[in-house]
């Protein structure tokens, strides 16, 4: 059993040696299709100053230029990686569970791709989050879906998660569950075939040359399959609600 101290260790290992080329491994167009659905869905909630946790390269900061931007993030050569590239912004090393911030600090909390399934404590962590959030501010979490967990053939390209670090692969109900005390909160799935139909024109030979803008318009078409299919069932999902005022 490894104590815990030890798991955020071998987190922070794996991620500094997952820096060099981390980029370059997410900027296929699956990514860049996923990145400009997932910033649709976020932008309208962002605002003032914003706390990116398990801020990585400094994804967001790719994305968008937020002016009230502050990162954190446990690997310090993840954060390095995001000072460098945007010297401009807050980024510091720190464990989501204990940020360096006063109360009330933030106007909103994003968190994207995955960190906080490293949590084992998540309700705790929620209320961490909580308590640097101003009452009324946005808190959108994206942790790793249970599809990804199950390893379920996704092509084109693998998910940056290590078996031997322990970590938490949601459903939408437990994830509905964990938001519980915050208010408006709604979960959905993003990509459920995406991956599927460029796996299957790679296996039938129809070609790989899609734009990132042709698989966002994929994308969009399938929204609709957030009616009827849980969110675990997408390669990613996103929970949003607003802390109680
Ligand atoms: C899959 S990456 C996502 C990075 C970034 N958000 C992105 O979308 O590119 C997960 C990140 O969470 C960070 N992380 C994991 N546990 C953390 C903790 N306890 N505190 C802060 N960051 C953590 C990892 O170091 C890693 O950079």
């Amino acid at each position: 059993m490894v104590d815990e101290a030890e798991r955020l260790r071998n987190i922070s290992k794996y991620y500094d040696e997952l820096t060099d080329g981390y980029d370059e491994g997410y900027s296929n167009e699956v990514c860049r299709a996923e990145d400009s659905v997932v910033l649709d869905i976020i932008r309208p909630y962002l605002r003032g100053k914003i706390l990116d946790i398990g801020a990585g390269s400094g994804l967001l900061c790719d994305l968008v230029n937020l002016p009230g931007y502050h990162g954190i993030e446990i690997s310090h050569k993840m954060t390095s990686e995001a000072k460098a590239k945007h010297p401009d912004k807050h980024v510091a090393v720190a464990d989501m569970h204990s940020l360096p911030f006063p109360d009330n600090f933030f106007d909103s909390a994003v968190s994207l791709y995955g960190p906080i399934s490293y949590s084992l404590t998540p309700e705790d962590l929620l209320s961490e989050i909580r308590r640097v959030v101003v009452p009324g501010g946005n808190i959108m979490l994206m942790p790793y879906t249970l599809r990804v967990g199950h390893k379920i053939e996704i092509g084109g390209y693998s998910t940056a998660t290590e078996d031997s670090i322990q970590k938490i692969y949601y459903t939408q109900e437990q994830l509905v569950e964990l938001l519980s005390p915050l208010e408006g909160v709604h979960v959905m799935g993003i990509n459920y075939f995406l991956n599927t139909f460029t796996r299957f024109s790679q296996i039938m030979g129809l070609g790989n040359d899609h734009t990132a803008e042709q698989l966002t318009l994929f994308l969009e078409k399938e929204k609709s399959m957030r009616e009827i299919l849980p969110a675990e069932f997408a390669r990613h999902m996103i929970g949003i609600g607003k802390n109680p005022v």
